[in-house]
């Protein structure tokens, strides 16, 4: 799995290098692109490095503890594997291949709508004895009997959330996927959406295949009123996906969801949208504990995830470096990334005196 010529990698930076020998060029567009400039993009992992910390000293951190919960339900690690389109164009195995990983790591994961590996397939993929929770992520279609029959089959194969996006009633524009014509090769195809279009033909209007379906396919209609339509089709927990304000966290939770995703879809949608770390604090005050605060966007170190944690987040959500890790190695070498970041995370909460998760608090962090 690593080239005789270049060393097992060391963090999760050194994973997007050696993806690059790994995956064609429209692959690789497709998964690292941001939408337009890229503004929001960098500025997601900028955030992070403003934010400086206030380690406390002289606690006894022999014995660390990265155990908690979200919505009830035990993560081994605060983190859960972002949903992501398409994870079958990094390895064969696909989505089942980064479940497994999630499995024995004890992280969760969110399944994309858009998988390469159907919702079952990724329902039974597990290792034996992980209570990981498995989430499943939701675009609504303007077919709403097809989009009622994918929630009702996540519910039928034991997934414990539904995720709504809701940054996306268009797609974003990625200029790196517009030249490309980005499209999915002849053998792959949306796994949960079989009868509704095929992205294996290159765009008659010369866009990207993904940003015609999204247009054709995709209800831009869909309003605050629709979360109480999604909670009358499945008893499951519903987590809101996309949120950057306060106003809009404070709604979603009046209209019943119970954990808000802070994110801007990793820079991929509306570029010039706030960091997602800059847009926590409101959130987080704004909901006020009536439900969970879950940040994604820039994750790459574990410092990042304590960081994250000390402005209220209860989890986060990893994205683009789980890619990276299948281009690279499959089910292990997303193990491996999953590894690194815990094995940075312990790091650091015990070089800021915190012996677990719970004792990561705002004092931490210095704001401004
Ligand atoms: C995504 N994201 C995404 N989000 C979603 O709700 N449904 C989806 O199908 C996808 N697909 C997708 C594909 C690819 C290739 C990427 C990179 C991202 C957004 C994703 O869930 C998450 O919000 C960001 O990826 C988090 O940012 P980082 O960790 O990639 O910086
Ligand atoms: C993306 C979509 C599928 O970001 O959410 O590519």
């Amino acid at each position: 799995m690593y080239n005789d010529h270049c060393l097992k990698p060391i963090n999760l930076l050194e994973y997007e290098q050696l993806a690059t020998e790994h995956l064609s060029q429209m692959v690789l567009d497709y998964y690292s692109s941001g939408a337009g400039d890229e503004i929001t993009l960098r500025d997601n992992r900028a955030a992070f490095a403003r934010i400086k910390l206030r380690p406390r000293m002289l606690i006894d951190v022999s014995d660390r503890n990265l155990t908690t919960k979200v919505l009830g339900q035990v993560l081994r690690l605060p983190v859960l594997i972002a949903p992501m389109a398409f994870q079958c164009l990094a390895h064969p195995q696909g989505e089942v291949a980064t479940a497994l990983a999630a499995s024995g790591a004890g992280a969760g994961m969110v399944l994309s709508t858009m998988s390469t590996k159907s919702i079952e397939e990724v329902a039974t993929a597990s290792h034996p004895n992980s209570e990981a929770p498995r989430w499943f992520q939701l675009y609504i279609h303007k077919d709403r009997g097809l989009t009622r029959a994918l929630v009702e089959r996540a519910c039928a194969a034991g997934y414990t959330a539904l995720c709504l996006t809701v940054d996306a009633p268009v797609l974003g524009r990625r200029e790196r996927d517009k030249r490309n014509q980005f499209t999915l090769p002849p053998d792959l195809q949306l796994a949960n959406l079989t009868s509704v279009a095929e992205l294996n033909i290159p765009d008659q209007q010369g866009e990207s295949g993904l940003f015609t379906y999204f247009a054709q396919q995709i209800d831009p209609t869909v309003t605050w009123r629709d979360l109480e339509w999604l909670q009358s089709l499945c008893p499951l927990p519903l987590v809101v996906k996309g949120i950057l304000r306060g106003d809009d966290a404070a709604r979603a939770v009046e209209y019943g969801a119970k954990a808000i995703i802070v994110s801007n879809h990793g820079g991929r949608q509306l570029d010039g949208a706030i960091a997602t770390l800059d847009a926590l604090t409101e959130v987080v005050e704004a909901v006020n504990g009536r439900a969970e605060v879950i940040l994604d966007g820039g994750i790459r170190r574990g410092v990042d995830i304590l960081k994250a944690l000390a402005l209220g987040a209860k989890a986060v959500l990893l994205g683009r470096p789980v890619l990276w890790g299948l281009a690279v190695g499959g089910e292990a070498g997303v193990a491996h990334v999953i590894e690194l970041l815990r094995d940075e995370l312990d790091v650091a909460m015990a070089l800021s005196g915190c012996a677990s998760i719970d004792d990561i608090d705002s004092s931490l962090v210095k704001r401004g």
